[in-house]
């Protein structure tokens, strides 16, 4: 069997997720090529060659341009932050590798486009990371979508909300900083609400948003993630230059309306991305926190006995589900990176085009320039201007 040797970028938090999905990817799935965890780039040599050893790589480099440009590396999986996947994705691609980069695919909807554009002229596999795609109970949320059961879709409401940064005197991370991450809630948390809603219902053909900072400027920090780091009191203050909170309202090519909200400053809610959908026949309803189940209303039930019933999607519907545990042990977050690199490792083995690939990461891209766009004007945005 020939092998899918992985050069991965970025060993913090989204790093530690995909060499879990990598190394946990064999155990569970067969694959047409033999997933490997080859080389761990980042920029420190100091912290570096730890993190390849607890990770369970054998090779390292400090240099991207000389990852990408190795003979023994046939994919590229980026998660360094947001505005170094451009020009790593768009070097690998040029040396041939699949690549695998995570959300927001790009800080602008030109960017992802030019991304978008050399993936396809060079034919190599192209995916995105919006592992929420990948939980059990949103691909049982299209099944039942794309059977007609809930019948002509009239409504979608999708959040995602977090409280981390309430406070003031939480430092600048790169999270924070516009010209590092592209935006703020609305790129890091909204970006996987409108994937999740392109993904169910189609695309989206015009926004009304509001962008809003509540906490203008940080202290400045020097070693940081994108979630952590620490100030002293001294710091210097630095203008904080992304919002803290998005809303929009949307209408879908389809006809149907959609709300949309990202915060940072929902005090109480750590990882809270919920939606519901409600339609001429029925509704559904989803909370990521509780990933295995969801929740349906059928219209065309007996009327005494209409009612919302939760389905344990553990038992037997998701498209993954035969190849984890016996039905009802449920399975969670570490699992949708599995799930999405098992579609990459398979797409980039049999050369057919992956889901969801650079041209969904464009597409979000552009809905949230969009977005952006609105809000600065104070108006309604058509997302084919951008
Ligand atoms: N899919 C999801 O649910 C999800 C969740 C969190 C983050 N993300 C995305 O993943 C990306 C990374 O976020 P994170 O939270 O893991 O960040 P992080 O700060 O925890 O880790 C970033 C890593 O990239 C490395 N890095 C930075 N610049 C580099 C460079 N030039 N070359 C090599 N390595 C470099 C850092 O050393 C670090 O290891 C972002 O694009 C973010 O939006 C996605």
């Amino acid at each position: 069997m020939k092998p899918m040797r992985f050069g991965l970028v970025g060993y913090k938090f989204m790093g530690k997720a995909h060499a879990n999905a990598l190394s946990r990817l064999p155990m569970f799935f067969e694959t047409d090529a033999r997933v490997e965890r080859s080389v761990l780039c980042g920029r420190d040599a100091r912290w570096l060659e730890q993190a390849a050893q607890t990770l369970g790589f054998g090779k390292t480099e400090t240099d991207w341009r000389k990852l990408v440009a190795r003979e023994d590396v046939d994919a590229i999986d980026i998660t360094a932050p947001s505005n170094a996947h451009k020009e790593i994705a768009l070097a690998a691609i040029k040396e041939g590798k699949h690549v695998f980069c995570e959300k927001p695919l790009a800080l602008t909807a030109d960017d992802a486009r030019e991304m978008r554009e050399a993936a396809d002229k060079a034919g190599v596999a192209n995916q995105v990371g919006f592992n929420y795609r990948f939980a059990p109970a949103m691909a049982l949320a299209k099944r039942i979508i794309d059977e007609g059961k809930i019948g002509k879709v009239f409504h979608f409401r999708g959040s995602f909300l977090q409280d981390w940064i309430i406070d003031p005197e939480f430092p600048k991370v790169w999270r924070l900083d516009k010209s590092v991450c592209g935006s703020g809630s609305l790129g890091d948390l909204g970006a996987h609400v409108i994937d999740a809603a392109r993904y169910l219902l189609g695309d989206i053909a015009e926004v009304v948003g509001d962008q809003i900072t509540f906490v203008k400027e940080r202290p400045v920090v020097e070693r940081m993630t994108g979630l952590s780091g620490k100030a002293d009191a001294n710091a210097p203050r630095a203008i904080v230059d992304v919002d803290d909170a998005t809303s929009f309202i949307a209408r879908f090519e389809n006809g149907a309306m959609g709300l949309f909200e990202a915060t940072r400053f929902a005090q109480g809610h750590k990882n809270d991305f919920r939606l519901e959908i409600n339609g001429e026949k029925g509704s559904l309803r989803f909370e990521f926190e509780r990933m295995n189940e969801l929740w349906y209303f059928n219209a065309g039930d007996e009327p005494g006995e209409q009612g919302w019933r939760m389905i344990q999607v553990s038992e037997g519907v998701h498209p993954y589900w035969d190849k984890w545990w016996p039905a009802g042990h449920v399975i969670g977050f570490p699992e949708t990176f599995v799930h999405e690199l098992y579609e990459f490792a398979q797409c980039a083995a049999q050369g057919r085009p992956c889901s969801p690939s650079f041209a969904d990461g464009e597409a979000v891209a552009r809905i949230m320039d969009a977005v952006e766009l609105s809000s600065q004007r104070r108006a309604w945005v058509s997302v084919g201007e951008i």
